[in-house]
């Protein structure tokens, strides 16, 4: 019988999860579940590279848990795990910092836009962050990693270091391939459709949780573009504020851009606005309403962590006593 292929990948638990986090990860993650062995984690280790609230922290670690399993991702099925509780991930994290070069490090764009904004506390981990990445991805062997447009550059950074080490070494690691979405790759702020939907803008951001009512009045207020052509067409350079809620649409409903401008043509942003409102609002209320009820059942929770912590450790440990032997570490 043919092994499984494997995925992996993990989301900081530094805000409260949203629609990009939606459609350009987990999305992905919960339609392929069945075809792959799957591994997803909580990414709390990264998240300290800026300063946290630690209340806050650990509560939104068991909302996105509950959130993954509400978009679809069956913990019988998928290795479901906090980042933290495995320490292979740090051991191997320091062992690829060895790796990295600084000069790979200074060229990485999360680096660049985070140090801009968090000028107070330019620590080292936020500098070395992508050598943690890499050895959370390169433990679990995986053939992919689905992650939205903005990691991309981080998965790359992987694949060389990976490379890197196998050439000394021999073969480690397998080199793993980003996996990224056609449609919803890289949702844009609903009211700055020229950057990233964060939750540093909250007004431009959907969250999974989020009500209905509030949704619908982001998507009403969001920013179509300035012409006066009224007309729901996809001109991305010309119209990014039109074709981000085209792209929200065509990856909500799986329709394409020709089908979308038919289905509107005619009609202008004040009948498409509220529309993809409603289609986004459908999405996410069965994923909204499944994890309130999960996270009433924290022993449940507790369950899954565990569970998932046990198997995980199991495949990261196997790959670390591999690197650990390579590198000439006297054996535990
Ligand atoms: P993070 O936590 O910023 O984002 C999690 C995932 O959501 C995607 N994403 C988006 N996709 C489309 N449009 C957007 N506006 C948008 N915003 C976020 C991201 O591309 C990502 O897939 N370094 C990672 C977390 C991480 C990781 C890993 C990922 C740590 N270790 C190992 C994969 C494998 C990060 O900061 O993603």
């Amino acid at each position: 019988m043919d092994e499984k292929k494997v995925m992996l990948s993990g989301i900081q638990p530094s805000g409260d999860l949203h629609l990009g986090n939606y459609l350009g990860a987990i999305k992905n993650w919960a339609e392929r579940a069945e075809s792959f062995d799957c591994y997803y984690f909580m990414a709390d280790m990264h998240t300290i590279t800026v300063r946290q609230n630690p209340a806050d922290l650990r509560r939104r670690t068991l909302e996105q848990l509950a959130q993954y399993i509400a978009c679809g991702l069956d913990p019988e099925k998928n290795t479901l795990f906090i980042q933290s509780h495995v320490p292979a991930h740090a051991e191997l994290g320091w062992v690829l910092n060895c790796y990295t070069m600084f000069g790979e490090l200074s060229r990485m764009t999360q680096f660049k836009d985070k140090s801009a904004k968090h000028k107070d506390n330019i620590n080292g981990g936020l500098f070395t962050y992508p050598a943690l990445m890499a050895a959370d991805i390169l433990l679990y062997q995986p053939d992919y990693v689905p992650v939205g447009e903005d990691q991309k550059q981080h998965c790359e950074l992987t694949r060389d270091v990976a490379q890197r080490f196998n050439h000394i070494y021999g073969d480690v690691f397998k080199i793993p391939e980003p996996y990224i979405p056609k449609a919803g790759a890289r949702v844009m702020g609903l009211t700055a459709p020229d950057s990233k939907m964060s939750k540093s803008i909250p007004e431009g951001c959907v969250f999974l949780m989020e009500k209905p009512e509030d949704i619908q009045r982001k998507f009403k207020r969001a920013i179509t573009d300035s012409d006066t052509e009224n007309c729901v067409r996809y001109a991305p350079a010309e119209k990014p504020g039109v074709a981000n809620l085209m792209n929200i649409y065509s990856a909500v409903t799986g329709r394409t851009m020709e089908e979308i401008e038919a289905e509107f043509a005619g009609q202008g942003y004040g009948k498409f606005k509220p529309a993809v409102g409603d289609a986004v609002i459908e999405t996410l209320r069965p994923i909204r309403e499944e994890a309130q009820r999960i996270l009433k059942d924290k022993a449940y929770l507790e369950s899954v962590y565990k569970a998932g912590a046990e198997k995980a450790s199991y495949v990261a440990n196997k790959t670390l006593r591999k690197v650990y032997k390579k590198i000439g570490f006297v054996a535990r």
